[in-house]
């Protein structure tokens, strides 16, 4: 039911109540203000729900995010449970309450989430917890939503009011602005960092080009400093490459091109690319397993596979091996009808616990190997991208020493000719550039 069909309960202007409203206000104030003096993303999420509960007499408040690239509405904060459990709750569009507000672009209601149907009751479970009612309200930036502030079981059971509905709204409508300041913010850090990893590059050449303007110069050196310009060129080129890619998938405009092909021969495909590559090291590369159809786009596959590749080809050790598996199956869990597994499995150096939970980070390299080939670090913060806009998921396993694994899952083809099922992100335009 949206809000405004709601039955205020405190509508009765008396003095008392007059001067808690006021009061209220004068709160909702000094948290606007609050939120302008931060940037970063996870405390003003936090200040965020910590005000929408205070502000509205709520035990408990969540902000849910719309993602940008894939559209779905996930939980970003809550007060009443820590970030990473929280992250791998994906809330439906249809069927929930913070879908409804999210897709109507207007404040609703739960009055009692035990016999509402857009109630939806999977959170609590993974939560623990046990909502009673709810008040959720869009956050909007320029009529656009993106996102859904919660405010969760109202204190001592009293009905939600009016005036609950107009705070909060007050309060999401500051909070998406200091939000997208603060995702524009991390935009131009990612500008920063890119042109600073530019500049080494194009160092090296402006070196190059003036030893090349002496006059006095050997032919063995001349050639060194062309071959030095030829790899600097190809590194600035690559780089260049990768900056638009994260930029276009990050902004949703990358657009995906779905089409049903067999992966076993795209990884045979990229495994004879970098066989080369692998052989100046002494790497075997082996694909195996089932040729399963996919429904994916082919090329942005394929850039994510070239990645995994050469990453083992780059982190092992002379001599390793690389095999890549097709399967059916998804990890951990029971047959899965609707997608596939790829597996590239390296006997490299390993990647340590701690180092696991950056290597999907922009630029992160790891300190140890980064001398020991060349790279940008974006590679996999691209392929995860890539992954997640087909709704689809990329991790790793890795044992320090042993070797790493990387896998992902792809939509399963259902067979015979082309669809017209669409991925998620996928539209109109069929082709992107990326890649
Ligand atoms: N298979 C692997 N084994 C060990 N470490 C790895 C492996 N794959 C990636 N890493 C680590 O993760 C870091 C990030 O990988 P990523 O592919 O994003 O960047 P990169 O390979 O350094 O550069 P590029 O942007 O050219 O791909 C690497 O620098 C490396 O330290
Ligand atoms: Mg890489």
């Amino acid at each position: 039911m949206p809000a405004s069909e709601s039955h205020p309960a405190d509508d009765k202007i008396t003095v008392e109540n007059y001067q808690r409203l006021l009061a209220r206000y004068e709160r909702l104030m000094e948290v606007i203000r609050q939120l302008n003096s931060t940037l970063d993303l996870g405390t003003l999420l936090n200040r965020i729900i910590d005000a929408a509960a205070e502000l509205t007499d709520a035990e408990e408040a969540s902000i849910l995010l719309l993602d940008p690239v894939t559209g779905e509405l996930r939980f970003e904060a809550t007060t009443n449970m820590s970030g990473s459990a929280m992250e791998a709750i994906p809330v439906p569009l249809e069927g929930s309450l913070a879908g409804w507000v999210a897709t109507h672009g207007q404040p609703g209601l739960v009055e009692d989430a035990r016999s509402d149907e857009r109630w939806y009751g999977k959170v609590d479970k993974t939560m623990q917890f046990i909502t009673r009612n709810l008040l959720a309200v869009p956050m909007k930036v320029h009529n656009q939503v993106i996102g859904v502030v919660e405010a969760i079981n109202k204190r001592e059971d009293t009905r939600w009011t009016d005036d609950d509905v107009s705070t909060l709204t007050a309060l999401a409508d500051q909070a998406a602005i200091a939000v997208q300041n603060a995702r524009l913010f991390q935009q131009s850090d990612f500008v920063a960092e890119m042109v600073h990893e530019l500049r080494t590059p194009l160092a090296a050449l402006k070196a190059s080009t003036s030893l090349l303007l002496r006059p006095s110069m050997s032919d063995e050196l001349r050639q060194e400093i062309v071959r030095t310009m030829h790899v600097e060129t190809e590194r600035l080129t690559r780089m260049t490459t990768e900056f638009l890619d994260l930029a276009r998938l990050e902004s949703g405009r990358a657009r995906l091109d779905a089409q049903i092909f067999d992966i076993r021969q795209l990884a045979e495909e990229c495994a004879d690319l970098v066989r080369q590559q692998a052989q100046e090291r002494d790497i075997d590369i082996r694909v195996s397993g089932d040729a399963l159809k996919a429904e994916a786009d082919r090329e942005k596959i394929k850039q994510v596979l070239l990645n995994l590749l050469t990453n083992a080809i780059k982190y092992n050790r002379e001599g390793g091996t690389i095999l890549c598996e097709i399967a059916q199956a998804a990890p951990g869990r029971r047959r899965d009808p609707e997608h596939l597994l790829v597996r590239v499995r390296d006997s490299g150096y390993g990647i340590s616990s701690e180092d696991q939970q950056h290597v999907f980070d922009k630029f992160f390299r790891i300190a140890s190997t980064a001398d020991k080939a060349v790279g940008t670090g974006l590679g996999l913060s691209i392929a995860r991208r890539i992954i997640e806009a087909h709704g689809c998921m990329l991790d790793l396993e890795s044992e320090p020493g042993v070797g790493t694994t990387f896998y992902f899952t792809l939509p399963l083809a259902a067979g015979g000719p082309r669809r017209e099922k669409r991925l998620p992100g996928s539209a109109e335009l069929s082709s992107s550039g990326a890649g």
